[in-house]
């Protein structure tokens, strides 16, 4: 076998994120224990868009800042391309639902910012950021400031500030949640196309199922608190998907009873809070 196949066989066999028997308690050992994740099992493929999708407070956050590598388990491992995940690392970025954008800098300077860092030469920073605006539509923002941008846009300059810096990840946490319902599906056919000309693998938190019909390759279905997987449902829908179609319809039914036992229990737990 020739040095090519023998790297792409490796290549493909790897997992960009692997999740063994994740649990998280928050503030062990305390009269405030809490346990928000319990044996999570999940790999996620090189290029997959995964979607993760439950109640409020299941634990969807948790999981992304401890893939993120922001947080640690208190169970289980977690992987990236075969590494343990022990801190955060450019290769996976995390988007969230407010575009933490320095209000002081540029368009241009805040997507150069995370390169910066990372100890890379002002012209090569420059360029790259000329280059991730282009690819979210941004080319001419650069010289704005956020506060002159709508939400969408702001969004589309943290997509463009991650892409930057050349993940493999994308980890995003509710990142259209705020934006009104048409910006909203302008943002995830942007985002489809944006990942589809990337290699990266994309997990994506929501609780709107028609997010989740729109953009996964596989949907990951949570429990209620402690959250678990309660399912995985795999959509190999040709994208962009018709909402309308007979298909996505059948799947927002499906999701939505797989998803009503848990978000009732999510509320009966928080009633008796
Ligand atoms: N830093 C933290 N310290 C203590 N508890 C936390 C912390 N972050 C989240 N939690 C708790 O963990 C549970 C899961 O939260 P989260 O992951 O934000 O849920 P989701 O994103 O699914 O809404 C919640 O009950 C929340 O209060
Ligand atoms: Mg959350």
């Amino acid at each position: 076998m020739s040095d090519l196949a023998n790297s792409t066989a490796t290549i493909s066999r790897e997992s960009a994120i692997t999740c063994r028997g994740v649990g998280k308690v928050w503030l062990p050992d305390t009269p405030r224990a809490y346990e928000a994740l319990r044996g999570i099992d999940l790999d996620v493929k090189p290029g997959e868009f995964v979607v993760l999708l439950g109640p409020s407070g299941c634990g969807k956050s948790t999981l992304l800042f401890l893939i993120a590598g922001l947080e640690s388990p208190t169970e289980g491992e977690i992987r990236s391309f075969e590494k343990p995940v022990t801190e955060p690392a450019p290769e996976r970025a995390l988007i969230f639902q407010q575009a933490a954008l320095f209000p002081w800098l540029t368009v241009g300077q805040n997507v150069a910012f995370g390169l910066s860092l990372g100890g890379v030469p002002a012209a090569e920073r420059k360029q790259a950021a000329r280059d991730a605006l282009q690819r979210v539509g941004l080319a001419e923002a650069a010289t704005k400031r956020p506060t002159e941008l709508s939400g969408g846009m702001r969004q589309r300059v943290a997509v463009a500030r991650a892409l930057a810096m050349r993940p493999k990840v994308l980890l995003m946490d509710e990142p259209f949640a705020a934006l009104d319902v048409q910006t909203r599906a302008k943002m995830q056919d942007f985002l489809l196309d944006v990942w589809r000309d990337s290699t990266a693998s994309v997990l994506f938190v929501t609780h709107h199922i028609d997010e989740a019909v729109a953009l996964a390759d596989r949907v990951v279905v949570f429990t209620a608190r402690p959250g678990r997987i309660k399912t995985i449902v795999p959509i190999t829908l040709p994208r962009p998907r018709d909402p309308f179609s007979p298909e996505c319809a059948a799947l927002r039914i499906a999701l939505t009873d797989l998803l009503k036992a848990e978000v009732d229990a999510a509320f009966a737990e928080q009633e008796g809070l």
